[in-house]
């Protein structure tokens, strides 16, 4: 059931591919015409032998280049079938990681963090690369939707009672979200295409969560927005069973 609810999930993600190739051929289009535009304007700078003007061209297409590796490095991510094994993953150490991973960009926002990390391993089913590409996603999110807002904190914490799943939570002090029940869709962003926005990293993040057998949901506090994951404890037992 399991494997097929994941092709079921790889299926959907390659039809909305499918729909959307004819935007993505002209996302990748722009720059490439702006790339064309650039090399003939320092191919003519060159040659009235302005060197300044050369280069600033050059740059140009430098930073065109990289939006074009961006958006193809996104749409990698999207229709990948990750194969990292599954095990037992301690989440703070998971968390751990994506912080280090968000250092410069939590600085140079001036995001303050506060992660109340249990004294504990908190062990829980899942593929730790996959888990922390969702976290990444989640505080990339929270600093993009804090951009305006006098207060940035990101506050993370972690419930666990024995038998229940345990459950991460990522709370922000930014505007909320505009419309919840559409965040999870494929392509859903209210960001400037052609910038960081693609509307790809939740579906992404909920495919995985979903292939560990977890979910991810995301609301609204009042004072900001709130993501949780909740996954299954890791169970030895279980697991030599199986
Ligand atoms: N922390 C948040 N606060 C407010 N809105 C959010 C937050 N996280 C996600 N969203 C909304 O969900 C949309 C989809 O997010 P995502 O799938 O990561 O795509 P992207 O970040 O490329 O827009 C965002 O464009 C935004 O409107
Ligand atoms: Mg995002």
């Amino acid at each position: 059931l399991r494997r097929a609810q994941a092709e079921l999930v790889q299926a959907g993600k390659l039809s909305a591919l499918g729909k959307m190739s004819a935007g993505i051929s002209h996302e990748l289009n722009q720059p490439l015409m702006a790339i064309r535009q650039f090399t003939s304007n320092a191919a003519a700078f060159l040659h009235r032998d302005a060197p300044d003007r050369a280069a600033e061209n050059l740059a140009r297409i430098d930073e065109m280049a990289h939006r074009m590796s961006r958006i193809i490095r996104n749409l990698r991510a999207f229709v990948r079938n990750e194969n990292e094994p599954m095990g037992r993953v301690d989440i703070r150490a998971v968390v751990d990681a994506a912080l280090d991973m968000m250092t410069e960009r939590l600085r140079k926002d001036e995001i303050t963090v506060d992660w109340t990390r249990p004294p504990q391993p908190v062990f829980v089913q899942g593929g730790e690369v996959r888990l922390g590409q969702v976290l990444v996603n989640l505080m990339t999110n929270a600093a993009d939707a804090m951009r305006e807002s006098p207060e940035r904190r990101i506050a993370i914490t972690v419930e666990h009672a024995d038998g229940a799943p345990v459950r991460l939570s990522l709370r922000d002090t930014g505007p909320g979200i505009d419309e919840p029940d559409k965040i999870f869709d494929p392509f859903y962003t209210t960001k400037d295409v052609g910038g960081e926005g693609m509307g790809l990293g939740l579906s992404i993040s909920y495919g995985l969560v979903q292939s560990f057998g977890g979910r991810i949901t995301g609301s609204n506090t009042g004072s900001g927005a709130e993501f949780t994951i909740e996954l299954d404890q890791w169970n030895d037992a279980r697991e030599s069973a199986a």
